[in-house]
């Protein structure tokens, strides 16, 4: 059984912060995310980014962690402001499987912040309860695929032509997947 509380909690490693998002974290969400090539070149986060759509999403992430379908984390480091998100998404509670998805704002990649954040949320779920959590990555993303293997995942299949690019072509995605 998965062990879901009521309240979604802040996670803690050191300096690096995983707290619930909050719609005052929109602006500076915004920010990061619209116009960032690698942001909507390898996440469902629209190209054409705007700031209804930080609110939109805030408000989605809220209603969904009360519906126990996803649990979003704004990632901080310090009292700092948001800097990237790291959630587990398609939640199935029966099943004890869940998906785990990540962005970052360009300015603090490379320093490990999000193989740290994802080693906190999968030590978090899989405390909880969860049985397997699974992650998209396109082969070229070089570092996504890295900060998986770096957590504990392995390689499951490839997905043919499973993702359409910003270009209109149909790219493969790896599927990955940790157990517990
Ligand atoms: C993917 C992303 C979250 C990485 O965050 P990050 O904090 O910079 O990642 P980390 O610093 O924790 O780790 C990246 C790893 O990839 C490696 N890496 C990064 N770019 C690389 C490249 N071009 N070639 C080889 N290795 C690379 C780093 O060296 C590091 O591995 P190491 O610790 O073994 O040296 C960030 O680039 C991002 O937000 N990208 C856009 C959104 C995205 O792709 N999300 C994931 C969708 S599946």
């Amino acid at each position: 059984m998965i062990i879901w509380p009521e309240i979604q909690p802040t996670l803690q490693d050191g300096d690096l912060t995983l707290r619930p998002t909050t719609i005052e974290d929109a602006p500076v969400m915004y920010k990061y995310i619209a116009g960032d090539v690698d942001i909507a070149t390898f996440t469902t986060v629209p190209a054409n980014y705007t700031i209804e759509m930080a609110h939109e999403a805030i408000e989605r992430w809220s209603n969904g962690y009360a519906d126990k379908t996803v649990m979003q984390n704004a990632i901080c480091i310090g009292d700092g402001p948001i800097i990237g998100q790291v959630s587990l998404q398609s939640i199935d509670l029966r099943d004890h499987h869940a998906e785990i998805g990540y962005l970052l704002n360009a300015e603090f990649r490379g320093q490990e912040i999000m193989t740290r954040a994802v080693s906190l949320l999968c030590d978090y779920a899989f405390g909880i309860g969860f049985r397997r959590l699974g992650a998209f990555a396109m082969p070229r993303n070089v570092a996504s695929v890295r900060i998986l293997e770096k957590n504990g995942f392995t390689q499951e299949a490839i997905l043919r032509n499973y993702i359409t690019e910003l270009d209109d072509t149909q790219s493969d995605a790896v599927l990955f997947s940790r157990t517990n």
